[in-house]
């Protein structure tokens, strides 16, 4: 296992995909001698740390959080780093992400700030940390009630992508995940969504699945690692997902969204926005549409909170001079950035999903 990944160089990733490199891998880094901490929350320490070959290790140590968004703070932060210092560990050593995107995103951010860069490793468990948070080169904790407010870019010495670890995640986290392929696909690779469109439901076999997922997400990462242009792409269907998502979160009557089931519903009502202004055909919006309804259903709200979810949109980072930032599709597998809404726009957006999109008159 080489250094590459070092801090400021987030251009090239090493991503290994399968158990048969993942057992190379740990024999790498057993064979190095270097000490490893492996960081997992509760749910992977007991579901996924057993299937570790983990065997012949003799400075290999553990430390696990509670699972959910709230351990990415800085207070768990700080005893990731406690745990570090206590083990002597310096840049020669290695932080082993095991766990979903949580997990990834904050041993990443500690194992890039601690001693200015010691080198992890991701092994990701869920299939939205394969599809997407492990590969890229993003880390991050929450801050004053605000996602991702602190965090660095600083790409993973490796990621070894393992789909068996999926075989114990709960389906609606399974389900959750697939909505982030699926916008790789909408964005990049017309083939695979059609592929993707034509199947019932989920997938059976993840490994092609994955394989066309990373390659997407890698395409717009190593072209563009801090987001200065291209890869807000990526923000499909995040702008109207992410406002949903903050809605339900103040709603206590409510569980809240996952994350990709908000997205799923985001994607839907921006493909409707991006038909409206003629960059994708009706035949195609009726595909988006018909795929992401038969997969994850509707999201249920009241018509009268569509201007508050609206109005969530105008606090989404992309925006500038009070107006709304979309990234929308330009056909099937395409992309338009930058494309400014009005909140009366996502707010009809939102009525058209409301109502099932039948109600609407498409161009
Ligand atoms: N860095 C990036 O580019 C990027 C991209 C997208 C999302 N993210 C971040 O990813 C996080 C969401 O990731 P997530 O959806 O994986 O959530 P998560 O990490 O919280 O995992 C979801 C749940 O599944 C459990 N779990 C994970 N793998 C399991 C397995 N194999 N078996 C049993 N249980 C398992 C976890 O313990 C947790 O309860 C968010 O914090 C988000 O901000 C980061």
């Amino acid at each position: 296992m080489s250094d590459r990944g070092r801090q400021g160089e987030p251009s090239s990733e090493d991503v290994r995909f399968g158990r048969e490199e993942m057992l190379r891998l740990f024999q790498e880094l057993s064979e190095s001698g270097r000490r490893m901490l492996i960081l997992t929350d509760h749910h992977t320490r007991q579901h996924c740390l057993p299937r570790l070959p983990l065997i012949g290790f003799s400075n290999s140590h553990t430390f696990s959080v509670p699972p959910g968004e709230s351990s990415k703070s800085m207070d768990v932060v700080t005893g990731i780093w406690q745990a570090l210092s206590d083990h002597h560990f310096d840049r020669h050593d290695v932080l082993v992400n095991l766990g979903g995107g949580m997990v990834c995103d904050l041993g990443g951010f500690a194992a890039s700030c601690f001693k200015r860069g010691v080198a992890f490793v991701h092994v990701p468990t869920s299939l939205l940390a394969m599809a997407d948070a492990a590969v890229g080169g993003k880390t991050g904790i929450n801050f004053a009630g605000a996602k991702n407010q602190i965090g660095t870019f600083q790409s993973a010495t490796a990621v070894v992508i393992n789909s068996e670890f999926l075989d114990t995640l709960p389906l609606r986290e399974l389900q959750a995940g697939y909505a982030e392929v699926l916008k790789h696909f909408l964005i990049h690779d017309a083939d695979a969504w059609h592929r993707a469109a034509s199947g019932l439901h989920l997938p059976t076999d993840w490994n092609p699945v994955l394989e066309a997922a990373v390659r997407t997400k890698l395409h717009f990462t190593m072209a563009d690692p801090t987001e200065k242009g291209i890869r807000k792409a990526l923000n499909f269907g995040h702008t109207i997902g992410h406002a949903l998502e903050s809605h339900f979160l103040q709603q206590t009557a409510m569980p809240p969204l996952l994350h990709g089931e908000a997205v799923a519903a985001g994607m839907a009502c921006e493909a409707f926005l991006a038909c409206q202004r003629r960059l994708l055909r009706k035949t195609a919006f009726e595909e988006v549409w018909q795929t992401l309804h038969r997969i994850f259903g509707k999201i249920d709200f009241e018509v009268e909170d569509v201007a508050g979810i609206a109005a969530w949109c105008l606090q989404d980072k992309k925006n500038a001079g009070g107006k709304v930032n979309c990234t929308l599709l330009k056909g099937i597998g395409g992309f338009a950035l930058d494309q400014w809404c009005t909140l009366k726009e996502l707010e009809g957006c939102l009525q058209a999903y409301h109502s099932g999109f039948e109600e609407r008159i498409l161009p």
